[in-house]
């Protein structure tokens, strides 16, 4: 009995040639259910007599495994492949997928607030090209053909025309020539930008960096101006009670010329390893804008003065994040990246 019904599915589902979704899920319902065919056999099953059993229940075992794989392979060629109507499989309740934020570059991030705080001045942006000739890098900032100070910036060159070489820029100073030549004082703007310098890479310096520079032009501007700006632009990105000092040096296009350091962020003055035990560390150059750079740019120097500052933001955000190898910022490494804040500008 219970192997004549075997034979007779076991036909039945060979001829199985569904042609649509319907038939294969009628296929299911007849042979597979909790109360289909294949079921109710093994139930029939446990009623035969035991010489009969082994070879009644391999004959089943074949029945049921041929059942399962006809099934799942019409499956494959009508459901699973439906363009349409596969809501079925689609589990709504499932919590979504976390979606993975990016975080701002720590230049970026530090850059910004260096803007911001400016900004509060009363400072405006301004970027100038990264490709730059003899005249906005150097020549009108003061630095004659064959003075030294050239050689304090290593430079790439990228034609070396005799008359007028063109270079990647060492410095974001060359974007106060631009500014001044293109306007009219009073200037009061900040200037961020990608410099190029032909150094070995190291932990300690790079063949690409990052700056920004301030310039403040207008009439009666004095060095008074300028200790007060920057002492108040320290206070805001480092905190409040961070003391400065200034230190006489010299920039070929400004007069008197200063380099400004703070009370070393990480230590509070105490001596660290970062300040090399000094308790200081230098973050920026400055001076009042050199009268012969002024009239370079078609400003009369007896009727306006000004000051100017340059700093690295690598510089800034090593203090900042205690970041001690330079090469991390061009790195890409996530693990690096991540750490960083994701809040969108
Ligand atoms: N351009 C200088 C440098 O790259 C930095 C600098 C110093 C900029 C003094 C200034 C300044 O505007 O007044 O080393």
């Amino acid at each position: 009995m219970l192997q004549s019904k075997i034979q007779e599915y076991t036909e039945e589902i060979r001829a199985f040639a569904p042609s649509n979704n319907e038939d294969v899920e009628n296929f299911r319902l007849k042979f597979l259910v909790a109360k289909g065919i294949v079921r109710n056999l093994f139930e029939e099953f446990k009623g035969v007599p035991s010489e009969q059993k082994r070879l009644l229940g391999k004959e089943l075992n074949e029945l049921k495994n041929l059942a399962e794989s006809t099934y799942e392979e019409a499956k494959q060629k009508f459901i699973d492949s439906s363009d349409g109507d596969d809501t079925e499989h689609l589990d709504l309740s499932l919590p979504a997928e976390g979606m993975q934020l990016g975080s701002r570059h720590p230049l970026s991030l530090v850059r910004k607030e260096i803007i911001g705080i400016f900004a509060k001045l009363g400072f405006v942006v301004s970027e100038g090209p990264e490709i730059e000739d003899d005249w906005h890098n150097f020549t009108a900032l003061n630095f004659p053909p064959e003075h030294p100070a050239r050689d304090m910036q290593d430079t790439f060159f990228i034609s070396n025309d005799k008359e007028n070489p063109i270079a990647l820029r060492t410095h974001t100073s060359s974007v106060q020539v631009r500014m001044m030549e293109q306007g009219k004082p009073p200037f009061r703007a900040i200037m961020p930008g990608r410099v190029y310098r032909n150094e070995a890479i190291s932990a300690r310096a790079h063949c690409f960096f990052h700056q920004v520079e301030g310039l403040y032009v207008d009439k009666e501007v004095s060095f008074a101006d300028l200790k007060q700006t920057l002492f108040y632009f320290v206070q805001e990105l480092f905190g409040e009670g961070t003391k400065v000092r200034f230190r006489p040096s010299y920039f070929p296009f400004t007069e008197p010329s200063a380099e400004m350091d703070i009370s070393c962020s990480i230590c509070k003055g105490k001596g660290c390893q970062l300040c090399k035990q000094s308790g200081w560390v230098e973050i920026l150059g400055c001076g009042m804008v050199d009268p012969q750079v002024l009239e370079n740019c078609g400003i009369d120097s007896e009727e306006f003065s000004g000051f100017a500052f340059g700093m690295g933001i690598e510089r800034i955000a090593n203090l900042k994040y205690e970041i001690r190898d330079l090469r991390l910022f061009s790195e890409n490494d996530l693990r690096f990246l991540s750490q960083f804040d994701s809040e969108l500008i």
